[in-house]
């Protein structure tokens, strides 16, 4: 496995039967055949992950969700050693230097796999890759968020799972599209909602609040990704002292909570100041603390 010692703004390493340990591929030339179904049909999934100062964070839960989603859309993965593998040559071909819009000492690596169709790829593809941790992708205060209509209720998951409600599929143009809504509507972010009046996730992050000594956020059982940031969070939260609950949230309970957070890797914690047309209370000493937790946790 070589490794490169040029300064690159992208590492990318394909995970093939041939090169079990990944394979460096060079990044600014194209890969994949634009004849690839899997991707013509997003067929397939992801993981992003933080990397923070040469180590990946929390990459068990990363490694976990992947496998759980490619169950979820019926999904053959190398294993976690392969990925391990394939992402340790990654992080060590990765060297940037400076990028002025870049947070420095972190970048993001993801995690890839792709459905094969017919006698042209029938494997499929699996791939890491490695690039800027942008600053535009972390909000440095606390944030405007909208609720937005997702279109299906708290059951569906169960009722049609070939919706892949849950699974981090590669299909995130709606996920895109409510984002921009947020923005047409002067706000950052959005909290989607189901038909039957529940608060899910975020297009990108997962949702969660404050009441008194507990946190709490959504079940994923209603249809949303198990967020590895929240995971993480709660589990040191509740050894740090505080009381954790997943249960199911209305907006009722978001402009009733002491404070809302959206959480996600990338991003880390942000802080909801308003939602649609209500300030929420913003509470910047427990905001710290949850951070200092998350970043001596993950
Ligand atoms: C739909 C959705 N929910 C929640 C999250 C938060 O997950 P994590 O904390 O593992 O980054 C993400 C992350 O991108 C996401 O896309």
């Amino acid at each position: 496995m070589a490794t490169s010692t040029t300064p690159a703004t992208a590492v990318v390493v394909l995970l093939t039967p041939d090169h079990p340990d990944g394979e460096l591929l060079d990044p600014s030339v194209p890969h994949f055949s634009a004849l690839a179904q899997g991707l013509a049909r997003g067929d397939g999934i992801f993981e992003t992950s933080l990397l923070d100062h040469g180590r990946v964070r929390k990459l068990d839960e990363h490694l976990w969700r992947l496998q759980r989603s490619a169950g979820i859309v019926g999904l053959d993965i190398p294993d976690a050693h392969a990925w391990r593998r394939a992402i340790a040559a990654a992080v060590a071909a990765w060297n940037p230097g400076e990028i002025a819009e870049a947070v420095p000492d972190e970048a993001l690596v993801k995690l890839f796999a792709l459905r094969g169709y017919g006698p042209e790829n029938p494997q499929g593809y699996a791939w890491v890759t490695v690039t800027p941790m942008w600053r535009s992708l972390r909000p440095d205060g606390p944030i405007r968020v909208v609720l937005l209509e997702r279109g299906h209720d708290s059951a569906t998951m169960e009722r049609a799972p070939w919706l892949l409600l849950g699974a981090k599929t590669l299909s995130y143009a709606p996920n895109m599209a409510a984002v921009r809504e947020a923005r047409r509507r002067g706000a950052d972010d959005v909290i989607f909602t189901s038909t039957d009046g529940l608060v899910l996730e975020g297009p990108t992050s997962t949702v969660i609040i404050k009441r008194g000594d507990t946190l709490g956020t959504p079940p994923a059982e209603i249809g949303i990704l198990p967020g590895t940031t929240q995971r993480v969070l709660f589990r040191a939260a509740e050894a740090a002292g505080w009381r954790t609950s997943v249960e199911r949230l209305t907006p009722d309970d978001l402009r009733s909570a002491d404070a809302v957070w959206l959480a996600s890797s990338g991003r880390l914690l942000s802080q909801v100041a308003r939602l649609d047309d209500a300030d929420l209370p913003v509470d910047d000493r427990v905001h710290a603390e949850l951070m200092r937790l998350l970043a001596e946790h993950s």
